[in-house]
C-alpha cells in the first residue's frame, strides 16, 4: 500500500484534487490518502497557511498531490507555494506541454517539457524599501541550484530519448545571475551529456520563436520567474491551463500539481477542468513506480492516460475550456466509467 498526502488547497483546488483522487482510486491501486491543509483554507482550520504538520506529512510519505493555493497580490502573507518548495527543497518544476486528442489548437505536434528552477531567483522574496519611493528585489542565483536543475533537465532528456535542451535566459542584461545559469548549464552539457543538442536563447527572442513555431522545441531549461511565465504561455499553445500538469521534485520528496491557480472566477461552479490535476496524478504514479519499483503504479497511470485519451477523443464530455459543455464532475464521471471498462 502507498501513502499519498492530498492537499486540496483553495478555489477550484478541492474540486480538481478530489476529482484526481477519485480517478486514481477507480484504478483499484491501493492508496492511503492523508489529507492535509494549506493555503487560505488552512488559516481557518489551523491558523497558518502552511502548517508544520502538512510539511511533516510530505517529509514522511515523500509524495503529495496538491490543488492550487491562493496568494494575495501586493500585500498579505508570503506565497505558500514558494515556502513549500523551499522548505522541502523541491528544486525542479517539471511541466510537460503536449497536444491532447481532439483539443484543437493553432499547432500540432507540440511536445515540450519545461524544467523550471524552483527555489531561488526573484522568488527568494528578499525585498527592501531602501528609502521612501525606492524598493529593491534581490535575484539570488547559486551555482549549486543552477547545477542541479541543469542536471535534472539533461538526465530527463537522456532517460526519455529527448534530442535537445534549450536554455532561455537574459544574460545580456543580468550578466552575473543569468550568466551563471547558462555557464553552468553548458558545463553540465559539455561534461555529462555532450550527445544531447544544446541551445541558448535570449528569452525575448525565445518567446517570439515559441509562438511562431513551438514544434522546434524539446526540453526547455530556465530559472524560476521565466519558468513560471513560460509555463502559462506554453499552456496556451496546447489548449490552456486545463491540460498542463506539473511536478515539483526534490531529492527527498515530490509534490505534484497542475500549472493553473485557484481560478476564483469559476470556483465552486463545477466549471473547472480537473484534467490537469488528473494528469499531475499520472506523473505522480509514474514517479512512484520509479522510486518504489511498484509497477502497479505505472499500470494505473497508463489506465488513466488511456481513459482521458478516450474521453477526449469521444468528445461528448469536454469541459467548457476545451469547447464542450460538461462540468468537471461529468468529465470525472466519464473518466471513471472508462477506467472501469478497462
Ligand atoms: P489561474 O490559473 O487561477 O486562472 C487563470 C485563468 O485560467 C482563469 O480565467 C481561470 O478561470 C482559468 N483556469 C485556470 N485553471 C482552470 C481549470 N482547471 N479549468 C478551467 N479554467 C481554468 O491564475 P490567476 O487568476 O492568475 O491566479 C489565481 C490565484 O491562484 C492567485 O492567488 C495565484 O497566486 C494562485 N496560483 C496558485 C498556483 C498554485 O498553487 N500552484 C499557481 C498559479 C496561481
Amino acid at each position: 500500500m502507498h501513502t499519498v498526502v492530498l492537499i486540496p488547497g483553495d478555489g477550484i483546488g478541492p474540486e480538481v484534487a478530489h476529482a484526481a483522487q477519485r480517478v486514481i482510486n477507480s484504478t483499484g491501486l491501493d492508496i492511503r490518502w492523508v489529507e492535509m491543509p494549506a493555503g487560505e483554507a488552512a488559516i481557518a482550520t489551523d491558523g497558518d497557511t502552511l502548517p508544520e504538520k502538512t510539511l511533516d506529512a510530505i517529509r514522511t510519505h515523500k509524495v503529495g498531490l496538491k490543488g492550487p493555493v491562493g496568494t494575495p497580490i501586493g500585500k498579505g502573507f508570503r506565497s505558500v507555494n514558494v515556502t513549500l518548495r523551499k522548505k522541502l527543497d523541491l528544486y525542479a518544476a517539471v511541466r510537460p506541454v503536449r497536444n491532447m486528442p481532439n483539443v484543437k489548437t493553432r499547432y500540432d505536434n507540440v511536445d515540450i517539457v519545461i524544467f523550471r528552477e524552483n527555489t531561488e531567483g526573484l522568488y527568494s522574496g528578499i525585498e527592501n524599501e531602501i528609502t521612501a519611493g525606492v524598493v529593491t528585489s534581490m535575484k539570488v542565483c547559486t551555482e549549486k541550484a543552477c547545477e542541479r536543475i541543469a542536471r535534472a533537465a539533461f538526465r530527463y532528456a537522456k532517460a526519455r530519448g529527448r534530442k535537445k535542451v534549450t536554455v532561455f535566459h537574459k544574460a545580456n542584461i543580468m550578466k552575473l545571475t543569468d550568466g551563471m545559469f547558462i555557464r553552468v548549464a553548458k558545463k553540465v552539457h559539455d561534461e555529462e551529456h555532450p550527445t544531447i543538442a544544446y541551445e541558448e536563447l535570449i528569452i525575448d527572442n525565445g518567446c517570439m520563436q515559441l509562438v511562431k513555431d513551438p514544434t522546434r522545441y524539446d526540453v526547455l531549461l530556465m530559472e524560476n520567474l521565466y519558468g513560471d511565465l513560460m509555463s502559462d504561455l506554453c499552456a496556451g499553445l496546447v489548449g490552456g491551463l486545463g491540460v498542463v500538469p506539473g511536478a515539483n521534485i526534490g531529492d527527498n520528496a515530490a509534490v505534484f500539481e497542475a500549472v493553473h491557480g485557484t481560478a476564483p472566477d469559476i470556483a465552486g461552479k463545477n466549471l473547472a477542468n480537473p484534467l490537469a490535476c488528473i494528469m499531475s496524478g499520472v506523473m505522480m504514479l509514474n514517479h512512484m513506480a520509479d522510486t518504489t519499483g511498484d509497477e502497479a503504479c505505472r499500470a494505473a497511470a497508463a489506465k488513466i492516460k488511456h481513459a482521458y485519451d478516450a474521453v477526449l477523443t469521444e468528445g461528448t464530455t469536454l469541459t467548457r475550456d476545451l469547447g464542450g459543455t460538461a462540468g468537471g464532475k461529468e468529465f470525472t464521471d466519464a473518466m471513471v466509467r472508462e477506467i472501469q471498462k478497462s
